[in-house]
């Protein structure tokens, strides 16, 4: 379906079939994970949004969900570490198995954040499923148990990621046209 959005964008970085064949590897991987245990997600708002329903569709043995929002101060294109929690969860994770359900890691900031306070919970378990990687995030050790897709570092938009809240409905990831950042 073309959408009015697509004219924004310069390039597709991962189609919309691929992340749906890569949905339905990672969940095969994560139901035999996870045979014994029922997983917890925790999907982290509002990037993760699309990932967090198409993963638990995905999913064929019992799970269940949570969500939770976090802001990370500083600049809107880079990531400062110092987070803020938005919406937390609405139950105890205290012998839960957590698997946190994020969009994309870059510095890895918020996601070592995020990964400190639930742990602090006493969850039984915890990992971390993310859909997309950047490069920057090796330099923060985050143990990523699944990832999707390794993309360039570059700032990129759709399935859940934003620029200034617009882009998140497009069903593919691409980078955005030079243009959309110079004309506000
Ligand atoms: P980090 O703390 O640098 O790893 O950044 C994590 C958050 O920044 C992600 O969860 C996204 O919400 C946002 N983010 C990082 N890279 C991008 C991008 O390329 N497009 C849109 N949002 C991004
Ligand atoms: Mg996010």
């Amino acid at each position: 379906m073309p959408s009015v959005l697509d004219d924004d964008i310069e390039a597709v970085i991962v189609t919309a079939d691929q992340i749906a064949d890569k949905i339905v590897e990672l969940a095969k991987v994560i139901d035999a994970d996870y045979a014994d245990r029922e997983p917890l997600l925790v999907g982290v708002l509002k990037g993760a949004a699309m990932f967090m329903s198409d993963l638990a569709l995905a999913l064929e043995r019992p799970s269940t969900m949570e969500f939770m929002a976090v802001s990370s101060y500083g600049s809107s294109t880079t990531s400062s570490g110092v987070v803020r929690i938005l919406k937390d969860l609405d139950r105890d994770i205290a012998g839960q198995h957590v698997l946190i359900v994020e969009d994309i890691i870059d510095s890895g900031l918020t996601l070592s954040w995020l990964l400190r306070n639930l742990a602090s919970r006493n969850p039984a378990s915890i990992e971390i499923v993310a859909l997309l990687r950047k490069p920057d995030a090796v330099k923060v050790n985050v143990p990523v148990k699944y990832i999707g897709f390794d993309i360039p570092n570059e700032f990129v938009v759709g399935y859940g990621l934003d620029y200034a809240e617009r882009y998140r409905n497009l069903p593919y990831i691409g980078r955005l046209k030079p243009s959309v950042y110079s004309n506000p």
